[in-house]
């Protein structure tokens, strides 16, 4: 039987190298979010940034809320459909609250885009994105990624999260996928 390890091209960042960046993000959203009056809402945005956000909030030394949504612009394979559905919203008013979106990866920036409109449109006090990955090459539509972890090229990467129509979330480390198994 074939491992997860046979579809992948190359590791991009380790284990070791993930926690090593995540931790200096928890520090600093530690430190610029020190003087909010309310626990900072953390937004995950599910699935893919399951694991980014468990090892994030938990390394935050401020007070935080959890919630969650699922929010779409992908097919299944890798292109983009442009439009953004909401799936599942948050269970927290975000009226004044200072919000940080944590997501696995800033691509064309659709999602990403939609979101801090809507929620500044909903009154937040603040909106920030705080992105695993960021592939600025990829860019369509403008957007500012708050807390990047890592700027990864144009390639389809998996892992920790990440998957290619549901594979790979459970690698502990980041991949490039091999193209043969996209572009068949
Ligand atoms: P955007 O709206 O185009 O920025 O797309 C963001 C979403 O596309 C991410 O949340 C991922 O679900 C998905 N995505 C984009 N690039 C990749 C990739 O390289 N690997 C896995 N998922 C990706
Ligand atoms: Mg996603």
């Amino acid at each position: 039987m074939k491992t997860k390890e046979d579809f992948i091209e190359r590791v991009l960042y380790t284990e070791e190298e993930i926690a090593t960046r995540v931790k200096e993000i928890s520090a600093q959203i530690s430190e610029d979010y020190k003087d909010i009056e309310k626990p900072l809402l953390t937004v995950g945005i599910l699935n893919g940034a399951v694991m980014f956000y468990t090892d994030l909030v938990r390394r935050v030394s401020i007070p935080v809320h959890f919630d969650f949504m699922i929010a779409s612009s992908y097919d299944a394979n890798t292109h983009t459909s442009g439009k953004v559905n909401i799936l599942k919203n948050l269970d927290n008013d975000p009226k004044g609250r200072d919000i940080l979106l944590v997501e696995d990866i800033v691509d064309s920036g659709t999602t990403m885009n939609y979101l801090v409109e809507y929620f500044k449109d909903k009154g937040a006090n603040s909106v920030k994105v705080c992105a695993l990955l960021n592939k600025p090459s990829r860019r369509k539509i403008d957007v500012d990624v708050d807390y990047c972890g890592f700027e990864v090229p144009d390639e389809f990467i998996v892992g920790y999260g990440l998957d290619f129509a549901q594979h790979y979330r459970n690698l502990p480390y980041l991949g490039i996928l091999k193209r043969s198994v996209y572009s068949k």
